[in-house]
């Protein structure tokens, strides 16, 4: 039986309503495109209140030396350079403008004693370099971006999911999508669609994610034939709480190490001596959370396996002024006062690297009409992002993702058709498990799926683990083919999980096959079998797409830099800094 259905026609859509989505929207609709923009979860409840502690810039507020340059150094340096160079230039030069336009709007930054945007250090960044609101950066941003919203001609349709993409032709068309509320559809038309769902953290069970993290736009893109790029690189942050069990994972901010924050085994022993003896606690995340899982399974972590951090040396009004939502977490969740006593931390997933392949310049993927941007695109953040260049991200490429849309409906005007009887045929394969009692739980999948990854492509790897991973991820997939969500489509969190699980066993699929086929270590990507970081994968990415429902993987060549920026490597130091480490 067909369903009636509203029906809606906007230039441009925006799946996604976290940072990169509401930046975009506002590019495009600036521009004077009609823009709509779709949210899985509340307006101003996005993942991008998950960066807490900065967003990276080369202000030079605090240290005059800093430039584009040293930031597209770190950048580069930190992703082990498998990152699309011309992405990271972009970014590099464009993130200061975003930040001090974001301050135009709105954004009450912490200062300097001259009234400047105040900027911290944080890990593997050259100078301090991260504009921050103590640590609720992320939610300034998007308490900003939102305030925004309300004065721009932008549609927003909250707690809605969209479940397909449509093609006319080869090029994008629309999407359609059902209200969280009561399971009702919509189809959206549209002549451009920019995809900023974010990453899919909760594939992985210990994760600083929240639940709306599951994928959904990178895989309906994937589904529609876009490219996905460095899926083996996902991100364990190293500081997630590790206790009480109910809060594990939840992220504890970098800007703690930033403020001076210590970390330390059982043995009392500040480890990271060892593992980074120059940048100590502030190294690059990949390299501080592998120090911390080592110590823990060296038999030297905490009561709960992770490592004490402590910043009491701050005092209490310096922690409190500065930290103030790690004092009141701390306080909340596990009755610990962080101002008079070490804390335990360990390593909680936070972000992917990978994702949708891009245009470096126009966020476009390779489906005419589709771009990308955020943390469901790839590119810049190679095989390890540095904290605080999320947020930057998203600023840069919201914007260009919303202008790229823009000048692709510019060149191309028509309204592409949608076929209905595809619409219908979706809407009835998102319907079929909904009042099902015989068949597969998606909590119970979801759960042997967040298993499978935590045991075979956790923070170390080995090749016979990933085969092993999967095999099983293959046969979960068949097995949730049968999944049934009882009960009716109104307020039936089953029925959502099964478009979310969906979504994640595609994706883990594609992070496992590239895990498998990069067989060195770099980065996020810890492989015990080969431990070293080779140079021949150091010119490759690992691409997916979709061939006949079958995922394939692929080579592609990274990006060779042009020769005024591999000058900047070969320095022997980072821009603005002398050889013996001093500022110049
Ligand atoms: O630790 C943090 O505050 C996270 C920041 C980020 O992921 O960029």
């Amino acid at each position: 039986m067909s369903e009636n259905i509203e029906s809606h026609s906007y230039d441009i859509l925006i799946i996604g309503s976290g940072g990169a989505g509401l930046r975009a929207a506002i590019a495009a609709a600036e521009g004077g495109a009609k823009v709509a923009v779709l949210g899985k979860s509340l307006l101003g409840k996005a993942h991008t209140v998950m960066a807490e502690g900065g967003v990276a810039a080369s202000l030079g507020n605090v240290d005059p030396d800093d430039g584009w340059e040293t930031h597209f150094y770190d950048t580069m340096r930190s992703g082990h350079f498998i990152n699309n160079y011309k992405t990271a230039e972009v970014f590099s030069k464009e993130a200061p403008q975003r930040v001090l336009e974001l301050e135009q709007w709105g954004a009450v930054f912490d200062r300097t004693p001259e009234g400047k945007i105040m900027q911290r250090p944080f890990g593997a960044h050259t100078f301090r370099r991260l504009a921050h609101v103590g640590d609720r950066t992320g939610m300034e941003l998007i308490r900003t971006l939102e305030q925004k919203i309300l004065t721009t001609n932008v549609d927003v349709f909250q707690e809605i999911t969209a479940t397909k993409l449509f093609l006319d032709n080869g090029r994008i068309a629309g999407a359609v999508a059902y209200y969280r509320e009561d399971g009702r559809f919509a189809l959206f038309a549209a002549k451009a669609v920019v995809i900023a769902t974010g990453g899919w953290g909760k594939l992985f069970k210990v994760t600083s994610n929240s639940w709306e993290s599951t994928g959904d736009g990178a895989a309906l893109a994937f589904r529609a034939g876009a490219e996905l790029i460095d899926m083996e690189m996902v991100q364990f942050h190293p500081t997630g709480m590790v206790w009480p069990p109910g809060v594990r994972g939840i992220l504890v901010t970098e800007g703690v190490r930033g403020e001076g924050g210590l970390l330390r085994n059982s043995e009392g022993e500040r480890f990271m001596e060892k593992y980074d003896p120059q940048r100590m606690e502030l190294s690059s995340r990949d390299v501080v959370a592998r120090g911390i899982y080592k110590e823990a399974q060296a038999g030297r972590g905490t009561p709960h396996g992770g490592a004490w951090l402590d910043i009491t040396h701050r005092g209490p009004e310096y922690i409190k002024r500065k930290l103030p939502g790690m004092y009141q977490q701390f306080m909340a969740l596990a009755d610990v006062d962080i101002t008079k006593t070490p804390f335990e931390v360990g390593p909680t997933i936070h972000y992917t690297m990978g994702g949708l392949k891009v245009d470096a310049y126009s966020c476009a993927t390779n489906v005419p009409g589709l771009f990308a941007a955020g943390e469901c695109a790839a590119g810049l953040h190679g095989a390890n992002r540095l904290g605080g260049n999320s947020l930057s991200d998203i600023l840069v490429f919201g914007k260009r993702a919303g202008d790229g849309a823009l000048e692709f409906i510019q060149g191309n005007e028509g309204m592409p058709r949608i076929d209905e009887g595809e619409v219908q045929a979706e809407i009835q394969r998102v319907l079929a498990p909904v009042g099902k009692e015989d068949g597969e739980n998606p909590y119970a999948i979801h759960e042997r799926l967040q298993e499978i990854m935590a045991d075979h492509a956790g923070i170390s790897r080995t090749g016979s683990d990933l085969e092993k991973g999967l095999e099983l991820i293959l046969e979960l997939k068949e097995r949730s083919r049968n999944m049934v969500a009882p009960g009716s489509r109104a307020f039936n969190p089953g029925w959502h999980t099964v478009q979310d699980v969906s979504n994640m066993i595609t994706l883990s699929e594609a992070i496992v096959r590239g895990a498998i086929e990069r067989k060195e270590s770099r980065g996020a990507q810890w492989r015990l079998d080969f431990p070293d970081e080779l140079e021949e994968f150091g010119k490759v990415n690992f691409v997916h797409k979709l061939e006949d429902g079958e995922v394939k993987t692929y080579t592609s060549p990274v990006p060779e830099m042009p020769k005024e920026l591999q000058e900047l490597f070969e320095l022997g130091a980072a821009p603005g800094v002398a050889k013996s480490g001093k500022k110049e």
